[in-house]
């Protein structure tokens, strides 16, 4: 079997680095993903990958994902999505962990395994352990032909293109798609409307041209990361669907920029990290327009009484109640969807943070695309 190569994909061409091409490249890559595979007549998605016909899927009761670093954390957002569409329960868990304490495998599990390089030891290992174990498995996987994508039972292939740096941008995007995707499938096996499949197809339609807007937004992101560079340590907060995207914010932020960051749910700053809160110590906070806005808001005044400077990603129409902030502001998709519209402006974020600190941004210190070793 050979696999093609497209020689330009391993060319930055005009970017300074891989990193920066393969952000920009997300409005295409994003639209190859769903290319094809939803069904407008029925409202639903069409992974014929999963290799599982409809009473299979409805047999499901549970769902494990397993990945690791921002897989994991893409792994979180997808969980919320299939708890969300299809109301079935799901969590994700670190694949590095998850052989170490005899999982049980239950036979209506459905197990996601998610790596960009299908290559990655601790996700392949958590594969082998639930397939010996009689689960079923089905792969999220970029590279075609991987080694995940070989041992997986089915699965959803991620048509990202050849993802080069080691920060992971274009390739985590299409795993939340994904999982969209899959989420979807799920709820209009069950009782998700045809209304609802409607919204998120029209939802999912409109998001390469969403996430063109944020990244026409470039521009003012430079100057809000030349200040964060500044910074030692820095805290990334949000609630619900904005903690994973919060998590893999400060994963992309400390992976490049070597700054300390760190994620906490918002709600938990006042158990603990709140102590930390000074005016060398800035916040970036996830703040959708969602059922948590007020709350979200009240803890960021928290934040600023304490002198704690505030970067806040948001919608719009959220009223911050006169918070002293700077403020970036990216298009609301369906609420479902708006996690990875608010994750694009952290790629940029942490890129630039890196680019003005002079560190070489495609190949960090101590880091490797893909770990593939115990
Ligand atoms: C992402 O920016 C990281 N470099 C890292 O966490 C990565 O996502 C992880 O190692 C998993 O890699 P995979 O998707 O190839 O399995």
């Amino acid at each position: 079997k050979t696999v093609d190569v497209d020689p330009a994909a391993y060319d930055p061409g005009e970017h300074e680095s891989f990193m920066h091409k393969e952000i920009l490249e997300q409005p295409a890559s994003a639209g190859r993903v769903l290319r094809g595979r939803l069904n407008g007549r029925f409202a639903t998605g069409h992974l014929g990958g999963l290799n599982m016909d409809a009473r299979e899927l409805r047999a499901i009761r549970r769902v494990k994902i397993l990945g690791c670093g921002s897989a994991y954390y893409v792994g979180e957002m997808g969980a919320t999505l299939i708890e969300e569409l299809a109301r079935i329960p799901a969590d994700a868990e670190a694949a590095s962990e998850f052989r170490y304490r005899n999982p049980i495998i239950e036979p209506d599990t459905l197990y996601v395994a998610v790596s960009q390089s299908g290559e990655t030891i601790d996700t392949l290992l958590a594969v082998q352990e639930v397939r010996r174990k009689g689960g079923y498995v089905i792969g999220l996987v970029n590279v075609v032909g991987s080694a995940i994508a070989r041992e997986a039972d089915g699965g959803i292939y991620l048509h990202a293109g050849p993802e080069v740096a080691v920060a992971s941008t274009k390739a985590l995007t299409n795993m939340f798609l994904g999982f969209a995707m899959l989420a979807l499938q799920l709820g209009r096996v069950r009782d998700l409307s045809i209304a609802d499949g409607r919204r998120l197809i029209a939802g999912l339609e409109s998001l390469p041209g969403k996430i063109e807007e944020v990244l026409a937004t470039e521009e003012r992101l430079v100057a809000v990361a030349e200040r964060l560079a500044a910074a030692e340590s820095l805290f990334f907060v949000g609630r619900v669907r904005g903690f994973p995207v919060a998590r893999e914010g400060a994963q992309k932020f400390k992976e490049i920029s070597y700054r300390h960051a760190e994620a906490y749910q918002t709600s938990e700053l006042k158990h603990g990290p709140l102590a930390l809160i000074s005016p060398d110590v800035p916040t970036i906070a996830i703040v959708p327009l969602d059922e948590l806005v007020e709350r979200n808001v009240a803890a960021l005044h928290e934040i600023a009484a304490r002198g704690g400077p505030l970067v806040v990603v948001t919608h719009e129409e959220v009223d911050l109640q006169g918070l002293e902030a700077e403020r970036i502001v990216v298009p609301r998709a369906e609420r479902e969807l708006d996690p990875i519209l608010l994750t694009i402006p952290l790629q940029l974020l942490a890129y630039h943070a890196a680019k003005q600190l002079g560190h070489d941004i495609d190949k960090p210190r101590n880091l490797a695309k893909s770990v593939t070793v115990e």
